[in-house]
């Protein structure tokens, strides 16, 4: 048996498996068993109103997830997919209420990467998954994280190397008009503009999308933003003066590269014991975008070290 046919085997009886994908790794279980999304919720802790994206295998599915199919979603799935580009759709009367915490939409995406590709056409239905990755904490980039997270609790973990991507999908609500980006990734505001041919702003205002808004994506040290890397010099001084191991981290000018590492650097400096991690923000637009929004929860999500 293969590792994919193994984990379709533990799919289909009820398990959940550590699933690969170019964002970063999902815990995955079949959509339409309501027993086994909500082991997925228990095994990360996270609350039952966070809705859970559904992984298909291609866009010629996508149809039988919707009570209707938005133009823009169409659209934007022609052109995107498969990537790492989730859309909010209009659910399906048969979609269950565990997966999207009792909503009228639904989260849609069809992963590029060739393991959650074969996984997904060899198991037939949707995945439900979330990101592999105690609830608010970093998510998954390698196999080694996800068994690091979750260990046992999950049954299998295929392991397909390092997340190219290395930030979750970018999110886009296509039941509002003009459609809502509410969670920037590496599609850009600018993708999305031009192939839908509208002007698309980053959501603004209370998010439709739960756990959006609130600290996430946190590691355990202290993390402190920083404009530029004088000000992020000026900080660690502060800090290390104060007897605190501190460090560095300058997203490098490949903004690529920079989303890539980003996850991995973050669990580094905990596994490095560092009081403080101070983070210098890359400019904002493209991929700048998605790296801002998680260091910024990041900082948000952390505890200022006492004084
Ligand atoms: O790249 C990704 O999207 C990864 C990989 C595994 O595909 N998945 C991921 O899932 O990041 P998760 O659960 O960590 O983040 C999904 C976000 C959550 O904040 C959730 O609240 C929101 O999407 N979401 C999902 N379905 C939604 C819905 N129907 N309405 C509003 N928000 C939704
Ligand atoms: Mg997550």
């Amino acid at each position: 048996m293969t590792d994919v046919e193994q984990a379709v085997a533990v799919l289909r009886a009820g398990g959940i498996v550590g699933m690969p994908t170019e964002t970063v790794y999902g815990l995955a279980a079949d959509a339409a068993n309501d027993a086994a999304v909500r082991r997925v919720f228990a095994v990360k802790q996270r609350p039952a109103d966070h809705p859970l994206i559904v992984h298909i295998a291609g866009a010629g599915v996508l149809p039988g997830w919707c009570s209707t199919v938005p133009a823009t979603a169409t659209r934007l799935a022609a052109a995107a997919w498969p990537g790492p580009l989730t859309l909010l759709v209009p659910r399906a009367a048969h979609v269950l209420d565990a997966v999207t915490g009792g909503r009228d939409t639904v989260g849609l995406r069809v992963p590029v990467h060739p393991l959650a590709q074969q996984l997904l056409h060899h198991f037939g239905g949707g995945l439900a998954a979330p990101s592999a990755n105690l609830f608010g904490r970093v998510s998954p980039t390698t196999a080694q994280h996800v068994r690091g997270d979750l260990g046992l609790l999950v049954d299998v973990v295929l392991d397909g190397g390092p997340s190219p991507v290395g930030l979750e999908s970018t999110i886009v609500d296509c039941t509002v008009d003009p459609p809502q980006i509410l969670r920037p990734g590496a599609i850009t505001a600018g993708e999305i503009a031009s192939i839908l041919d509208a002007a698309i702003d980053l959501g603004r205002g209370p998010s439709r999308a739960p756990g959006m808004l609130d600290a996430h994506y946190a590691p355990r040290c202290s993390v402190l933003l920083a404009a530029n890397v004088a000000d992020a010099e000026a900080l660690a001084a502060t800090e290390g003066a104060a007897g605190r191991q501190v460090d560095i981290l300058h997203p490098a000018l490949n903004l690529v590269a920079a989303a890539h590492s980003l996850y991995a650097d973050l669990r580094s400096a905990d596994d490095r014991g560092l009081d403080v991690l101070v983070a210098v923000l890359p400019p904002p637009g493209g991929l700048g975008d998605a790296i801002r929004d998680r260091l910024t929860k990041a900082a948000a999500g952390s505890v200022r070290p006492r004084e």
